[in-house]
């Protein structure tokens, strides 16, 4: 649970980043129709949400180092009787100011009449342009019309900056609060693995094994599924973003089930691959064990002061040479990955950071040079192979098997931490806990 002290501590540490004379404008995410007149479960910005706790939709956080009056404000939905007998209950400016640590709030309609007065004097404003194209135009027009003021001696704004460069750098160092929350949401997301193991056989569906693992999510009091979960069966694992799960799982083949919650805003990613009936055969169990070995050796390189691609190299090495031994690649290993053979097999990056959105923000290079890890980083390590259904270049018997390995990491002061070991992955445990 992030404490109100924690999301104060965030707006004060982004404040004190920003120059003198600043403000920052961060909206809500919109309520977006999934169909007619019903919504698709509210998920707000995770900015906003970072920033202040707030999780409804139709408000505006202004933050502005040094006002006397306050420098946390708020513009949110007022409250309304009547519409919350129907929708559900709203902090109001009041308790904006109650419960949020606003210092002053107002209702969201009274924006226009408030926000440029706001703005006016100050020489910059930190605002994530293009992200609401609406909100960006509406934007403009209270800068245009502070500019047509001028002559009055009001000041218009001279510069706009990117917010989010300062703000995602912030959001890319996890506090022991937030690893907490990670820790327990990568605890569902294996429960959840274990279960799907438990429970398969050949003849469920695809969408059965989803099933499973969204109760077990919901059982949790995880909200949602992080992203849409994959649960391909033989050639599917071989789709990377396989969602449609509508397929009978054979008897003989590997499903490969790439699954995290989202909980309390922060999202786990998981991926187990396993055989069906519970036993691995001899070409699944060859590939598999090359994606556990450049798993562990990815794993092992995701420490302090190490760079950001040394363990997607690691897991280069690892599979071009697995592949080879096995006679899926021909050749000189390092011309191989000099060359890229192995994105025939394993086509995308070992991994990516991860927070409160799945793919989390965060930059990669700094000053176009890959940056160093540092503690408090937490990012997937999920390496794969996929041979596709028609491949013809490789022999028959390695056609159609997906597979990928992935888990949670924190970078530490010592070493690393894995927040998602609960979830089996060597062929033994996977194959003694589907026995059971
Ligand atoms: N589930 C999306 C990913 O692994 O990146
Ligand atoms: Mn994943
Ligand atoms: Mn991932």
């Amino acid at each position: 649970m992030i404490k109100a002290t924690e999301y104060q501590r965030r707006r004060q540490d982004l404040m004190a980043a920003m120059a003198a004379d600043s403000i920052a404008i961060i909206t809500a995410a919109p309520e977006r129709v999934r169909s007619r007149d019903t919504y698709f479960p509210y998920r707000q910005d995770s900015d906003f949400l970072y920033l202040t706790g707030f999780n409804e939709p139709e408000a505006v956080l202004v933050l502005i180092p040094g006002r006397t009056q306050g420098e946390f404000i708020l513009f949110c939905r007022d409250r309304d009787p009547d519409k919350e007998i129907w929708d559900g209950y709203r902090a109001g400016p009041q308790g904006a100011c109650e419960h949020y640590g606003a210092d002053d709030a107002f209702p969201i309609d009274d924006i226009d009449d408030i926000l440029p007065g706001l703005i006016e004097g100050r020489e910059r404003v930190y605002y994530a342009v293009g992200k609401d194209p609406n909100f960006d135009r509406q934007l403009m027009e209270w800068v245009n019309a502070i500019r047509a003021r001028a002559r009055t001696g009001v000041i218009p704004p001279a510069e706009f900056v990117d917010l989010d460069h300062l703000l995602h750098e912030m959001r890319l160092f996890k506090s022991a609060a937030e690893i907490k929350v990670m820790a327990k949401s990568g605890r569902i997301a294996a429960a959840a693995h274990r279960r799907a193991m438990g429970i398969c056989k050949p003849g469920m569906y695809e969408y059965q094994l989803q099933a499973e693992i969204e109760h077990e999510f919901a059982m949790a009091g995880a909200s949602f599924p992080a992203y849409s979960s994959i649960v391909g069966g033989g050639a599917n694992g071989c789709v990377l973003h396989y969602i449609e799960n509508r397929d009978r799982l054979n008897d003989g083949d590997l499903v490969l089930i790439d699954a995290g919650c989202e909980y309390q805003g922060y999202a786990s990613d998981i991926t187990r691959t396993f055989p069906v009936n519970g036993k691995f055969s001899g070409e699944q169990k060859a590939l598999y064990e090359i994606v556990l070995d450049a798993q562990h050796a990815a794993i092992e390189l995701t420490q302090n002061g190490r760079h950001w691609n040394e363990p997607h190299e690691a897991t280069v090495q690892v599979i071009t040479r697995g592949l080879v031994d096995l006679g899926l690649l021909s050749g000189d290993v390092d011309g191989l990955i000099e060359q890229g053979a192995y994105r025939d097999f394993y086509m995308h990056r070992a991994g990516h950071w991860l927070g409160m959105d799945v793919h989390d923000v965060g930059d990669y290079k700094v000053e176009h040079q890959w940056r160093l890890l540092e503690p408090g980083m937490v990012m997937t390590v999920e390496p794969g192979i996929y041979v596709g259904r028609d491949n013809t270049r490789v022999d028959e018997k390695w056609r159609g098997i997906g597979i990928r390995i992935e888990d949670n990491v924190v970078v530490t002061r010592k070493g690393t931490e894995i927040l998602t070991a609960d979830a089996p992955k060597s062929v033994d445990e996977i194959e003694a806990l589907m026995a059971d």
